[in-house]
């Protein structure tokens, strides 16, 4: 078998390429050979000096993460990066892509590192539910000052290349050609004596960290997770212990945490949403142009949906019903992609020229040479119905008409238009420019092409895209309600409202369901409650807590009261809500008895595993991973848990059986 490590020789310098599809990941056969190129090296006396790249897209990505659940095989890691640390002619590395995890801890056992601008250099492996391995904890603080070392490693969030420059992680960014850069550093550092290793250095600026403080933030921050707190742990030995002391505490760090339930869970988060929407990238059929796409509505969804589509490099037409709405719609998203630049996520420049490319309208036949148009209008059948009927009549056949909606039948909105193949639903979620998940929702009769525009603008926005069939919810707020059907009907049965926010809180979720409910208003969920089932006979009992809330005009936050009262700024417990409750429980005629935070998260996993069952049965999801990703991406589901169904199979649950009332 040819090794994915080879090595070039001229003028007394050695390039040493990586070469492992797709990432450049560190696996086995990549140790191996770099430690079999290192002995060599150090062996031939014509070699003066030695650049370390990669071949393709990427720098090294990391550990091979599919053998990080696995018996480590040797040789390890620490070994190759110490060989290589200890050779005796310099190594230099040439950085461009991610250099991440593994990949950078290569980079630290180089006596020098240049880099690409748009380079990627971080310790990610927090966001696997590990810690870096191989001598990251020890070697990056004596590179680069300790208070930066501990926000690398535990946000495992990565640095650019000109932010790796100011904080010292390289010696000099490439202007043009890496590798030849890099060659030029390389004979420039030949001949001479080498700098003191890392582990040989201090912690840089290690008495500008307040330890207690770093630790309060990081366990208000990580809901649960122990890697960046276990990671914090790793670098106070860093700063306390002697290099080698602190290498073999992190090494068993590492092992202990990669084999976390924690850690396989992140894992299989990882692969899930790399899994997600494959259906969709293996249809054979060329998806509607992006360039121009056509937005109807320009309320918060729309304007949302509009601004992802102009950060992504799109051209909108946003169609609102009057010119007045047209000027409000069209400063709605100027406010979202000023929002944008103040996060950094693009330039003045790119801002400017974003809104550039935003025409609002209140004139329907200026959609016509769009190739999508996606319907954000009020959700109401209705409504949505007239605005699809109208698209249909002006729109050219080979248009594609999209749907965003959280509920509706798309099935029923497409029975509207001429050609139902067209048309397909495209959930998004609040805030549209923002959050990472798109349901992409496949009618009955929506064609391939129109399925293969769904993925292809899913993959322009950088978006998760997961396939739902139709039905009431689909896959996410399907979930959703069976859950807080479920924390209502355990109201009824002697819980509060703060108790069962605190279980999910507790659990890792950044909010309860009842907190969630006074953020996003209580209104729209009592109308569809109305439409469903309009006499108070037929009405679910549990709801009605949440039904004379509304008609008390608790609204939620927007109102100052919901299940909380905010007036006096902060979120309270009100006795009124509590004594509504009781009153509500004395009528099911239920003995109120006091649930344990455990009990309220079980009632609420199990609902969702069954509920997760049904949506996989009735063939609406593709696979149980793509209702995790939904739910993690989507519904703020802990990550280091994996999801539902990923705890319903690691438990062992049967997740069929008898459903909860
Ligand atoms: N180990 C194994 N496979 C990996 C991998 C790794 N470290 N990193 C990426 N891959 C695989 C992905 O699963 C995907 O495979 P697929 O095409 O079969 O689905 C493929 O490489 C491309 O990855 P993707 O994430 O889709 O590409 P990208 O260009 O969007 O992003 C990275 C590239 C490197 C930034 C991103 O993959 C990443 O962050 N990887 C993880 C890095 C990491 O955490 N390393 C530390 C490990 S301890």
């Amino acid at each position: 078998m040819t090794s994915p490590v080879t090595c070039e020789y001229s003028d007394g310098i050695a390039v040493v390429t990586i070469d492992n599809p797709p990432v450049n990941a560190t696996g086995q056969g990549v140790r191996s050979g770099l430690l079999e190129i290192v002995g060599k090296i150090d062996s031939d006396p014509r070699v003066r000096a030695v650049v370390l790249r990669c071949a393709g897209r990427t720098f090294a990505a990391g550990a091979d993460i599919g053998e990080l659940g696995k018996p480590p095989l040797p040789p390890f890691l620490p070994t190759v990066v110490e060989a290589i640390e200890n050779a005796r002619p310099p190594w230099v590395a040439a950085i461009h892509g991610s250099a991440l995890g593994g990949g950078l801890e290569l980079c630290l056992a180089c006596t020098a590192r240049i880099a690409d601008p748009n380079a990627k250099l971080g310790l990610p492996e927090v966001t696997l539910g590990t810690i870096p391995g191989a001598g990251g904890t020890v070697r990056l603080p004596r590179l680069i000052p300790l208070p930066d070392a501990v926000e690398m490693i535990t946000g495992g969030k990565p640095v650019s290349g000109a932010r790796a420059l100011s904080l010292g992680l390289i010696n000099v960014l490439s202007e043009n050609d890496l590798v030849a850069e890099a060659t030029a550093l390389a004979a420039s550092l030949a001949g001479k004596p080498k700098p003191p290793v890392l582990l040989d250095r201090p912690c840089r600026n290690a008495e500008d960290i307040d330890w207690s403080e770093t630790e309060k933030m990081l366990a208000a921050r990580a809901r649960g997770a122990a890697a960046p707190l276990e990671a914090l742990e790793a670098m106070k030995d860093s700063a306390r212990l002697s290099s080698h002391e602190a290498l073999s505490r992190e090494r068993e760090r590492f092992l202990r945490m990669t084999a976390s339930e924690q850690a396989a869970a992140l894992r299989y988060a990882f692969f899930s949403e790399r899994q997600a929407g494959r259906s969709l990238t293996s249809i054979n059929c060329e998806p509607a142009n992006l360039d121009l796409v056509g937005v109807v509505g320009g309320g918060t969804m729309g304007a949302g949906i509009a601004t992802a589509l102009l950060l992504s490099g799109s051209a909108v037409r946003l169609l609102e019903r009057d010119a007045e709405a047209a000027r409000t719609a069209h400063n709605r998203v100027a406010d979202m992609i000023q929002t944008s630049r103040a996060r950094g996520v693009i330039s003045r420049q790119g801002a400017d020229e974003a809104l550039a490319r935003l025409v609002t309208t209140n004139d329907d036949k200026a959609l016509i040479s769009c190739a999508l148009v996606i319907e954000a209008v009020f959700e109401d059948m209705r409504v949505k119905g007239e605005v699809f009927s109208r698209l249909d009549a002006i729109m050219p056949r080979r248009a594609v008409l999209a749907t965003n909606t959280s509920y509706l039948d798309v099935d029923h909105l497409s029975a509207m238009t001429a050609d139902p193949t067209r048309v397909l639903g495209l959930h998004f979620f609040a805030p549209a420019h923002v959050m990472k998940l798109l349901e992409v929702v496949r009618g009955k009769k929506t064609g391939d092409r129109t399925l293969a525009t769904g993925a292809a603008l899913a993959r322009r926005l950088k978006k998760i895209a997961v396939v739902s069939g139709v039905c009431q919810g689909f896959i996410g707020n399907r979930i959703m309600s069976v859950y807080r059907r479920e924390c209502h009907r355990m109201l009824l049965e002697g819980a509060l409202p703060d108790q069962i926010d605190a279980a999910m809180r507790d659990f890792g979720f950044p909010m309860g369901i009842f907190e969630v409910q006074d953020l996003s208003g209580l209104d729209i969920a009592w109308a569809q409650r109305k439409a469903a089932a309009p006499s108070e006979d037929s009405a679910e009992p549990a709801m009605r807590i949440a039904d004379r809330l509304c008609e008390l005009g608790r609204l939620g936050r927007k109102t100052k009261k919901g299940w909380y009262d905010y007036g006096a700024g902060e979120k309270r417990v009100d006795p009124v809500v509590t004594l509504l409750i009781e009153q509500e429980r004395a009528k099911a005629a239920g003995a109120a008895r006091m649930f344990s935070r455990d009990e309220i998260m079980r009632r609420i996993l199990r609902v969702m595993q069954l509920e997760g069952q049904l949506i996989l049965d009735e063939g609406i999801a593709e696979c149980a991973s793509d209702i995790d990703v939904v739910m993690l991406t989507g519904y703020g589901f802990p990550r280091h848990r994996g999801g539902p169904m990923f705890m319903g199979t690691s438990e062992g649950h049967s997740l069929r059986g008898p459903r909860p009332r």
